[in-house]
């Protein structure tokens, strides 16, 4: 599968990679083992030992080298083979390396062109460094489809009216055109739903909630896969500076060209003191998504196959109008990388 290369993708949450062990990802196909020097900056060596390819990910981590657990070579962060027990070092023992940053709350990883890592390219989302423990969860999963049905899941939140009657949806989404705005940087959509009933979540998680609300929903989505949500209530005919307002990121890793690594994170600006209706948050999200989203996207996936996704001439909607325009850029972003003309 064709991926987008020079670009940083999210590999683990800052708080998965220690100096104790290595963490194996499977990142576009690669294998990846990452771990925590003891300066305390991240490092990311390919997972297959070039001897017999054991799983480097399988072996420790001493004085800032991992250590193969089969027959110990040796390697440094910068993948450099630094010890071989069987006889002389020499450089075709050195094994790929690729650059990674933290922030956010994240280990980000460039797979491309070392080179050309530049950390002031990730997408700011500084929202989630600086929220405070009682209103701050996140989380992870591997799920069985394609990134990029992931990233249509959140530009097209319709789907919330459906797949998430009890909780998100019912909210008048449906009856709502999405707005789209693109810049050179990002793809942004906004649904605005004015004087509705809040959603079921919202009125089971706040009872003080008046009978009609404004709703609005923000996606900003930066290539190829990281987007920040907001999610906002108000009063109806309320400004947007009273809304009650969730910050979210939903942030997709290709694994395979049929599997994700699905990162996501939430924040707010209310009872941020309140670390209970965090813990309340979070877990009706991990049952939302993993007993709702998950199993659709992977059906969707084992629906479609291998094909790859126009080819089965998908019907398109209003809805739709987000989701398309990122494919569209999307690929055309991974054809300039690759040359191609077309
Ligand atoms: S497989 Fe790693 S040293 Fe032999
Ligand atoms: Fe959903």
């Amino acid at each position: 599968m064709k991926y987008l290369r020079n670009t940083w993708y999210v590999a683990a949450w800052s708080d998965e990679i220690s100096g104790d062990r290595p963490l194996a990802r499977t990142l576009l196909d690669t294998p990846v083992a990452l771990y925590r020097r003891s300066d305390n900056t991240t490092a990311a060596i390919l997972d297959r030992c070039p001897h017999r390819f054991a799983p480097l990910s399988a072996g420790c981590v001493k004085d800032n080298q991992v250590f193969c657990a089969y027959h110990g070579l040796g390697f440094d962060g910068t993948g450099t083979c630094t010890h071989n027990p069987h006889g002389p070092i020499r450089r075709s023992m050195d094994i790929p390396s690729y650059r990674t940053h933290e922030a956010h709350r994240a280990v980000w990883i460039w797979m491309g062109e070392q080179q050309q890592a530049d950390p002031a390219l990730i997408p700011d989302l500084s929202y989630l460094a600086g929220a405070p423990e009682t209103a701050f969860s996140k989380g992870n999963m591997v799920a069985q489809g394609n990134y990029e049905i992931f990233v249509d899941n959140i530009l097209d939140l319709s789907h919330t009216d459906y797949l998430h009657p009890t909780t998100l949806g019912g909210a008048g989404i449906t009856g709502t055109k999405p707005e789209v705005h693109e810049t050179d940087d990002f793809v942004d959509v906004t649904w605005f739903v004015p004087n509705q009933s809040p959603s079921p979540l919202l009125k089971s998680l706040f009872a003080e909630l008046p009978e009609k609300t404004d709703t609005f929903q923000r996606v900003r989505w930066y290539a190829p896969g990281v987007m920040r949500l907001v999610a906002g209530s108000m009063a109806a005919g309320a400004p947007e500076a009273e809304a009650m307002a969730n910050f979210n990121a939903h942030i997709l890793t290709p694994e395979t060209a049929t599997s994700s690594h699905y990162f996501y994170a939430a924040t707010r600006n209310f009872r941020v003191e309140d670390g209970e209706l965090n813990q309340q948050i979070a877990a009706t999200r991990e049952h939302i998504f993993g007993t709702e989203d998950k199993p659709m996207i992977e059906a969707i996936q084992n629906r479609m196959g291998d094909a790859e996704f126009w080819s089965l001439n998908p019907l398109l909607f209003s809805i739709d109008a987000a989701p398309v325009r990122v494919r569209r850029r999307l690929q055309r972003l991974i054809d300039a990388e690759q040359g191609d003309p077309c």
